[in-house]
């Protein structure tokens, strides 16, 4: 078989499974059989696959077509420039997240600690670290996160201290200047309509918040107000439709500001501590 026609026979193989943007899909998938960039497709369409080739391909088409994300069977996704390596253990890092990096990015913070609660990958953790210039504070509740994190961490040169904690239960008062986080926010009703590849595949732990998906900032936004110092700040990403309850939450903070992503919906909540 061709590479013309492996991808042709893949891309019907997952349109015909509803999977979004199916010749992408296989053009990625066969890259990852082949170890090749999907550029050298292009150039090279009429080239025969090797049969160990066209049976990865086989099964990673198979596995798509089962719900299971690309990015999970690639073992990898780019975040703000850079390749995180991802497993089940992680939520895929998703590029509205990058929002909330940006903000810290462009608040330069001082040389006080900053922490990234619910690291997952270490997506926010080690491309602050990176883009900051700085040692960057991870915690996850996930043993398996955290080791995922540190391989991300090391693999890119990034100096960061991961603790397995619950929110910031492990640091003193006043403790960080900045304190940043993308919790689990989906409340836990809408399971049934969330995507299969996200319901099926990506871990409860980094997905729901309990009934209103707001219990995470409920406990987060107190603990966050105990560790920062003075003029600390607090950058949340939020979820659809949660700018007022959580803002509600933040109400005691100052120069609460909320942020949009691109498609304009409110993404970021910054706000400094009084
Ligand atoms: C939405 S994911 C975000 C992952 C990563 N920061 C990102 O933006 O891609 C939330 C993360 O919080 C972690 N988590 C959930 N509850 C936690 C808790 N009580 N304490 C610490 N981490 C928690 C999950 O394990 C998961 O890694």
């Amino acid at each position: 078989m061709t590479i013309r026609t492996a991808l042709a026979q893949g891309a019907e193989l997952l349109a015909r499974e509803s999977v979004g943007e199916p010749r992408l899909t296989a053009e990625v998938l066969l890259g990852h059989a082949m170890h090749r960039e999907r550029t050298y497709f292009y150039a090279h369409p009429e080239q025969e696959l090797r049969e160990v080739e066209w049976l990865h391909y086989g099964r990673y088409l198979d596995e798509r077509m089962k719900g299971k994300p690309t990015q999970y069977i690639v073992k990898r996704q780019e975040f703000y420039g850079r390749e995180f390596r991802v497993s089940r253990d992680v939520l895929i890092p998703r590029p509205e997240t990058e929002l909330l990096v940006e903000t810290i990015v462009r608040l330069q913070p001082g040389r006080g600690n900053v922490i990234d609660v619910g690291t997952g990958s270490g997506a926010i953790a080690v491309t602050l670290s990176l883009e900051l210039n700085r040692r960057v504070i991870a915690t996850d509740l996930s043993f398996a996160a955290l080791e995922m994190a540190k391989s991300n961490a090391m693999r890119l040169g990034a100096t960061v201290a991961f603790i397995q904690a619950d929110l910031l239960d492990c640091f003193a008062d006043e403790f960080a200047e900045v304190v940043v986080s993308n919790p689990p926010y989906v409340p836990a009703v809408d399971r049934a309509s969330l995507q299969r590849e996200v319901r099926d595949w990506e871990p409860e732990l980094a997905l729901f918040a309990g009934p209103s998906g707001l219990c995470v900032y409920e406990r987060l936004i107190p603990a966050a107000w105990r560790v920062l110092k003075s003029g600390g700040y607090l950058a949340l990403e939020i979820g659809a439709g949660q700018s007022e309850a959580v803002s509600a939450l933040a109400a005691d903070w100052r120069n609460v500001q909320l942020f949009p992503d691109l498609a304009g919906f409110p993404r970021v909540l910054l706000c400094q501590k009084p």
